[in-house]
């Protein structure tokens, strides 16, 4: 019935699926039959294409509590969540063997779903503190010459899958400056609302007047099951994505649950659940990054504001996650979030996930992973164990 498939015993670190206790059950349950007494049988035929003006006028009005400025309700194209967004972004902009460019480390399925594509993936030029937006605007300014097309460029500014960080306000700005105009900067908006405490920084789509996609989801605050998400673009970029024959054929790509989105939001239970979340997923982290302090202080860590994840820098990462099962504990190893793995991206990094686990099991996989540390050999330290399991951890 569902995708997560941990093995018998093992505290899964690696899987950034939500907790199932904090899935609304009940209160998607009110918001459902609520939805269909109010809507009758226009909630379950084919919606409006680029998704039901409640849903759209309740979320730009959300928005503009959450963000720098809020989306016009014609900006905005509701989807089935954010990577059949990327998705859609992708058919309409890109062909095979275009150079997509990508920050590092990125998320990584958002680099698979970009691979499929038949894109050429490149990493952005970066500095400490992300992408260098003058390099890379040269960057694409040398593809083109040499006859590529670039069409986009792909990143998580905000509580990074898997790196927790964000782009400061100021690089926002710079970035947003030097490539808006040259290349669509397709941003993975997906965590904003999971911030600890808040605000999180403004989008880059909120910096720009036009070049940026955004990507945002429900997955994380609401429910990955519903499969909804939106996106904010141009209007006229809205309106082409709406005309697709995808949308033309079958509507609003997810209108029933739209529908009950908008009942969920504008009741007052989407602003409830989120805060509880927030509050929740905040001690997590806070009870995960005492643990892991006390258990293995010598693995660094930087305590992220927001989203669902730790990025541990760890020499002999891979040796220690074998080890880390052995002893009942699994991460996902570094270098699947960066685009070229083998020239070493990622080697030292381990990404612990910790919104699926209560905290007395974040506690537990701590302890474990401190008894694989101290086990580690000097050996396994400097680097050079295979990764454990490749396949592992597949989604999130
Ligand atoms: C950065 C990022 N983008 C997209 C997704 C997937 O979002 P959705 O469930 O809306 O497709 C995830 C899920 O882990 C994610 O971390």
């Amino acid at each position: 019935v569902i995708q997560y498939a941990g093995a018998e015993g093992v505290i899964d670190l690696g899987w950034g699926h939500p907790d199932p206790q904090l899935l609304p059950v009940e209160a998607w349950a009110a918001a459902t039959a609520a939805a269909l007494r109010r809507a009758g049988w226009t909630a379950l035929t084919y919606g409006y294409a680029p998704g039901p003006a409640p849903l759209r006028e309740w979320l730009a009005g959300h928005l503009a509590t959450v963000d720098g400025r809020p989306p016009d309700p014609d900006e905005l194209l509701v989807t089935a969540g954010a990577s059949q967004g990327l998705e859609l972004v992708c058919t309409a902009l890109t062909r095979p063997g275009d150079v997509a460019l990508v920050d590092q480390p990125a998320y990584h399925l958002a680099l698979k779903l970009l691979a499929d594509h038949r894109l050429e993936l490149r990493a952005a030029p970066a500095g400490p503190d992300g992408i260098d937006p003058d390099r890379t605007a040269g960057l694409v300014r040398e593809l083109r010459a040499a006859g590529r097309r670039v069409p986009l460029l792909y990143l998580v500014p905000t509580f990074n899958n898997p790196s927790g960080a964000s782009l400061p306000a100021a690089h926002r700005r710079a970035l947003v400056g030097a490539l808006a105009g040259l290349i669509t900067i397709v941003e993975d908006d997906t965590y904003r609302e999971l911030a600890y405490p808040g605000p999180a920084p403004p989008s880059l789509w909120s910096l720009a007047a036009s070049g940026v996609i955004r990507l945002g989801s429900f997955s994380k605050t609401v429910a990955p099951g519903l499969r909804l998400g939106y996106l904010s673009a141009g209007a006229g970029f809205v309106r082409r994505l709406a005309a697709r024959g995808q949308l033309d054929s079958g509507g609003c790509l997810n209108h029933t649950a739209a529908m009950v989105l908008a009942e969920f939001g504008t009741s007052g239970r989407y602003a409830a659940h989120v805060a509880t979340l927030r509050t929740a997923y905040r001690q997590r982290r806070d009870v995960l990054v005492a643990a892991l302090r006390e258990q293995a202080p010598a693995l660094e860590l930087a305590v992220p504001d927001g989203g669902w994840f730790l990025w541990l820098r760890a020499p002999g990462a891979a040796g220690l996650a074998r080890l880390a099962t052995r002893h009942g504990t699994a991460l996902l190893t570094g270098e699947r979030f960066f685009v070229d793995g083998a020239a070493g991206g990622g080697r030292d990094r381990l990404r612990a996930a910790f919104s699926r686990l209560g905290p007395d099991e974040l506690v537990e996989a701590a302890r474990r992973l401190g008894r694989a540390y101290r086990e580690l050999p000097l050996a396994g330290r400097a680097g050079r164990e295979p990764d454990p399991d490749p396949d592992h951890g597949r989604s999130g």
